[in-house]
Parts: structure tokens; sequence; C-alpha cells
């Protein structure tokens, strides 16, 4: 006799993540072993296939990289084997397309790569997210090692857990979850960058020092001039901390994934992702994060959430650093007259599932969580911004 059949059957699967972000110098230098070590980690006697594909900008900057790549390579080849010279390939805002995936995943299947293999990404957050998205769907998921090379990607983007390209003029319409394999932020990578990317990526670390860390607030409002000039020890303290808040929000969050609705690391980001899009990728995605928290902060102190002298102390910090705290983009209306930067808000409700979820400043170092965002307190807050560029 057959058993009455159940009406449910409940799967519970619990799988455990488990990566490190390194930091280093000269990551593909013959006697640096953090990457062969890296590739051995969990299986020490077996030789893992490698391909390696890497921004096109960054050779430019760097013609003798992908030589030293597969020098390395063949140094280390008891544990690499690579599987074909390193991919140069296009990154940039521009490069977040399903053309370069298509391209990507020809390259990998063509090489034969298997889920044990390594796809070793060398290059900015927008070349991580792409090369990282292609990685994660080949196979269900290849390995993936970042080498990030611009200080957004090492202090936020690229020690996370998400990809994603634009599509359909949204940005990040798909992409996956994938956390990395490892993570190696080499810092010599950053000496090459132009100073808008060298400070772009210092918007990211105002941000989560806004709303978890006063005293990483106040170091960095007190080195705005260091930071500006280029001072290389202040950067890889800002990158080394900045990077560590990501990592352990992504682990004590309780969230990773994202399943629920709350996104603190997204503070400031709702007018972030709308300019940049509208903008075709002209601003930088950290240069939008600034106008961004510069508007939401406004928005947090006429709502009492924030003291002026705090908001004022963030403003003029970003100033310093050379930020433009304005883009005419924000003025920018459509055809019934409404400011186009709002349907961001509309954009960011239909990703989150409905309701609205803002992260805002709550005193410094501390955050909280907003349902709506009133219209005519961000219309004075782009006013303000507007009056204080004209200011100069
Ligand atoms: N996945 C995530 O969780 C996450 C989080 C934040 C941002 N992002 C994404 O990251 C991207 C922004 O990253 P980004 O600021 O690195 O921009 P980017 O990747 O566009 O790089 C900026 C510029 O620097 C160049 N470049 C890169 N490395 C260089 C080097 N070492 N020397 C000289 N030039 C170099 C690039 O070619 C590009 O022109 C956006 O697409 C954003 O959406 C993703
Ligand atoms: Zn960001």
């Amino acid at each position: 006799m057959y058993k009455k059949a159940r009406s449910v059957l409940n799967a519970r699967i619990n799988v455990g993540y488990d990566y490190n972000v390194h930091f280093t110098r000269g990551v593909f230098s013959p006697g640096n072993p953090l990457l062969k070590k890296v590739v051995v980690s969990r299986e020490l006697r077996r030789r893992h296939k490698v391909i390696f594909f890497v921004e096109k900008e960054i050779v430019l900057h760097h013609p003798l990289l992908p030589g030293r790549i597969s020098a390395y390579c063949k140094r280390h080849s008891s544990a690499i084997s690579l599987v074909a010279a390193p991919v140069v390939m296009a990154g940039g805002e521009d490069g977040k397309n399903f053309r370069l995936i298509e391209k990507m995943c020809r390259i990998m299947s063509d090489r034969h790569l298997c889920r044990q293999s390594f796809i070793c990404i060398v290059g900015g957050g927008a070349f991580l997210d792409t090369v990282g998205f292609a990685a994660s769907v080949v196979h269900r998921g290849i390995r993936q090692i970042r080498v990030p090379t611009t200080v957004l990607a090492q202090d936020d983007s690229g020690v996370g857990v998400k990809n994603g390209i634009n599509l359909f003029g949204v940005k990040n319409f798909i992409g996956t979850f994938a956390p990395p394999f490892a993570v190696i932020n080499d810092f010599n990578f950053l000496d090459t960058l132009e100073q808008r990317d060298w400070i772009s990526g210092v918007a990211e670390a105002f941000k989560v020092a806004m709303i978890k860390d006063a005293e990483f607030f106040g170091w960095l409002c007190g080195s705005t001039a260091q930071l500006k000039r280029r001072n290389r020890p202040a950067m890889e303290k800002l990158v080394k901390r900045c990077a560590e808040l990501h990592v352990m929000h992504i682990q004590n969050s309780g969230d990773p994934f994202e399943f629920g609705s709350a996104r603190p690391l997204d503070f400031g980001h709702w007018s972030a992702h709308k300019l940049e899009m509208l903008s075709g990728g002209k601003l930088r995605h950290g240069e939008a994060v600034a106008i961004g928290l510069a508007l939401d902060s406004y928005y947090a102190l006429e709502k009492g959430l924030l003291y002026r002298k705090d908001f004022e102390t963030l403003l003029l910090s970003l100033e310093k650093l050379g930020f433009a705290l304005w883009s005419d983009l924000l003025l920018k209306k459509d055809r019934r007259g409404r400011y186009v930067i709002f349907s961001g808000i509309q954009e960011f409700r239909e990703h989150l599932g409905g309701e609205l979820h803002i992260t805002l400043p709550n005193g410094l170092g501390r955050k909280t969580e907003v349902n709506e965002l009133d219209e005519e307190i961000l219309v004075e807050g782009i006013k303000y911004l507007k009056r204080r560029v004209e200011a100069g």
C-alpha cells in the first residue's frame, strides 16, 4: 500500500561561502607566490586551468602585463595551466553589454574551461562586473579570482558578491550573485589611474563611513589634501578600511544575497545610478555617487537626521577632493515636466520588489531606513546644490 503523498516537500540548503580579500603589490612579479597559493588553496595537488581576462586600458598603461602574466604562469606551472594567452578586452561602462558577454562565453567554451578552472579578471569595476557575470553563468559558475585595478573596485565593487551589466537603459539590469574565489588587491595598479579615477572610489568610502564608522569619516575629512595629491599610504589605508567595512557588512548583515529589501550599501545610489545612465557613461560611478550622497544627505538634514555641521563637512570634503557636486542632468525634465532623475526612485522601488527602502545616515556612523521620499524636499536639495556650485 502506498502511503498518502505529502502535499509539501521542504528543501533547506545551507551553503557556506568563504573567500579572502588579499592586499599585495606586484601580484604578477615572478617571486610573489600569492596568486599561485590562491589557485591551489583548495586542492593542493591539483593543476588548474586558468585563463586571464585583462582590461585593454590597463594594457595601454602596462604594455608588458600580458607577457608578465604568461611568464608568471610558466614559473608556477606545477599549479597553473595557462590555457591561452591573456585575453585583452575593452572595459569601462560601455563594455557592460551583452555583445561582450557572448564573446567572453565563446572564449571560455573554446578553451574548454570546467567548473574547477579559474577565470582571473584584471580590471576596473565595470570590467569585473562584466567578466564576472559571464563567469558566473558559464557551466553555472566558474571560479573567479578578481584583481581589481581602480580605487573603487578595490575598496568597494570588487570585494563584494555581485556582478551585472546594463540593459534596456537600466543600470545593472541583469546580473547574478556570485561570490569570488578570492580577491587580490594590488596597490601598484593604482599608480596609473587618471586623477578622476584615483578620486572617484573615495566617494564609496564616504558612503560607508557616513552610515557605519564615524571615526573613519573623521579621518577621511582630515585626509582630503593627502588623498587628493595621491599620497599612497593614505589611499592604501582608505582602501583597506573601506573594503573591510564592505566585507563585514556582507558577512554580518544576515542577507548577503539581498533577499530582503534593505540595501544599506546603496546609500546615495538611487540618483547615482540614474545619473550614470543619463550621462551615457560620461559620469563615473564614484562621481555620480558623490552627487547622490550630497542629495540624500541634504534630505537627511531636512528630516533632522543629520547635523548641519556634519552635512557641511561632508560636502566641503567631497569638494576639496575635486568632486563636482552637480550635474545639469539633475534638472532634466520629461515631456510632462517631471524631473527625470525621480524615475530613479521608481527603478529602485521595482528592483527592490515594490516597496521602497532608502538608507539614510542617522547621525554620523549610523543609519536608518525610510520607505518614501518627499520629492519636494529633493527638489529643494537639487536647487541647493545648484546654488552651491554657482557660488563656486
Ligand atoms: N558589483 C558591485 O557590487 C558594484 C558595486 C559598485 C560599483 N559597481 C560598478 O563598478 C563600475 C565602476 O567601477 P570603476 O570606478 O572602477 O570604473 P571603470 O571600471 O569604468 O574604470 C574607470 C576607468 O579607469 C580605467 N582603468 C581601470 N584600471 C586602470 C588602471 N590601473 N590604470 C589606468 N586606468 C585604469 C578604465 O579603463 C576606465 O576608463 C560601475 O559599472 C559600477 O556599476 C559594481
Ligand atoms: Zn557604488
